[in-house]
């Protein structure tokens, strides 16, 4: 199979988790006899500095013209604290959203035996948890109306949602429930928004189609509270843009580390993976960051190209990884291994050298060990 793919590294960490991700696939591609093709396509704080906007329009040109888009992180400290920018990094993030049309953004959550001790959870609360998150992206109150009034002290951003934004995604999600444990959680603050009460109509509405799928509804506040005590009991969660970006991150630390979780943002044209993290620009250049995430998020994409047994192979990969505590700063602060370290052992796994084949004193030579 020949694939064209937009690469974008973005921000702080972005390159050199991206860059493990491209090793991962050129790997895949060996073993199975693909091609993957690269641009290299400019996103983010890096994209302001070379050129002054934060999402050029050949940009946008090659992710249309791809297959798919591959994504590293966006953000830098300096714009954070300043609330006059009139740039702003993530604004490439938001209208690339809406370019590419990538209304449902697919969060995947699920445990790993060997970090159980890095969660805040209770080690009963965390076997068997596996749910995924169906955020809306590219609607709300992220594209509503902004507001600031010339004296500057009153601001407003408007909340907007149409039948046909909450109807396609919800098609797309109950799908999803259906390929699965056929259960929707419905999240929204339906007593107090209208938007939410929209939302609860619309499911309601369709919910009829698939008859075989329980859905329930929760209020988000509820939700934020239900995810910790009990996060079994989810499996397919739908929510707004809002919503969905604030309950993904407090899910991320049910697997452990942030690091950990990837992403799919899918509409109707090319879709675009990318790890749920930021861009931790702290970390940029070190070598240290966890390129787990976004491999995992390659092996999203590898499955959108229908290359199941290629993205089973990478999760399998990971997996050893974490079972034989190789493993980056953010899980074991001791003895961890470097970005680039655990991107080559995926590669080698992948290309059929592990296990057996690879000499522990081989990997052990690789670590960092803080005594
Ligand atoms: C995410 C991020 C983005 C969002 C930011 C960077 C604009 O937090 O993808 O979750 O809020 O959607
Ligand atoms: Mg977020």
């Amino acid at each position: 199979m020949k694939k064209s793919i937009a690469v974008i590294f973005g921000d702080g960490i972005g390159p050199e988790v991206t860059q493990q991700s491209m090793n991962v696939l050129n790997a895949v591609a060996k073993t199975f006899g693909h091609e993957f093709e690269y641009t290299y396509n400019l996103m983010g704080a890096v994209a302001i500095d070379q050129t002054g906007n934060p999402l050029p329009d050949e940009t946008i040109e090659a992710c249309l013209g791809s297959d798919a888009v591959l994504f590293g992180a966006i953000g830098h400290p300096k714009y954070d604290n300043d609330p006059a920018a009139k740039v702003r990094p993530e604004q490439g993030l938001l209208k690339l959203r809406k370019a590419l049309g990538l209304y449902a953004n697919i969060r995947p959550v699920t445990t790993y035996p060997s970090l159980q001790h890095l969660s805040p959870l209770k080690a009963k609360n965390l076997a068997g948890v596996n749910f995924v998150i169906f955020r809306e992206l590219t609607g709300g109150i992220y594209f509503g109306k902004k507001e600031l009034n010339e004296e500057k002290n009153q601001a407003s951003d408007d909340c907007v949602y149409t039948r046909v934004e909450i109807e396609r995604i919800s098609r797309l999600a109950f799908t999803y429930a259906q390929q699965r444990s056929k259960k929707l959680t419905l999240v929204d603050k339906a007593n107090v928004l209208e938007t939410s009460r929209l939302w609860r109509r619309v499911v309601q509405d369709i919910a009829h189609d698939y008859s075989d799928v329980s859905v329930d509804y929760m209020f988000v506040d509820n939700a934020a509270m239900q995810l910790i005590i009990n996060p079994k009991q989810f499996d397919v969660i739908l929510t707004e843009n809002m919503f969905g970006d604030i309950i993904s991150d407090e899910a991320s630390v049910i697997a452990g580390s942030l690091g950990l979780l990837p992403s799919a943002s899918v509409g109707n044209g090319t879709a675009l993976f990318e790890p749920i993290h930021g861009s931790y620009p702290q970390a940029a250049g070190k070598d240290i960051a966890n390129p787990l995430g976004s491999i995992l998020s390659a092996a999203m994409l590898l499955d959108h190209f229908g290359l199941n047994s290629e993205a089973a192979l990478v999760r399998e990969a990971v997996d050893w990884t974490l079972k034989h505590n190789f493993v980056t700063k953010d899980i074991d602060p001791v003895n961890f291994y470097s970005t680039g370290t655990i991107g080559e052992l995926i590669c080698e796994y992948v290309g059929n050298k592990v296990p057996g084949e690879i000499h522990q004193t081989n990997v052990e030579l690789r670590k960092s060990t803080i005594i």
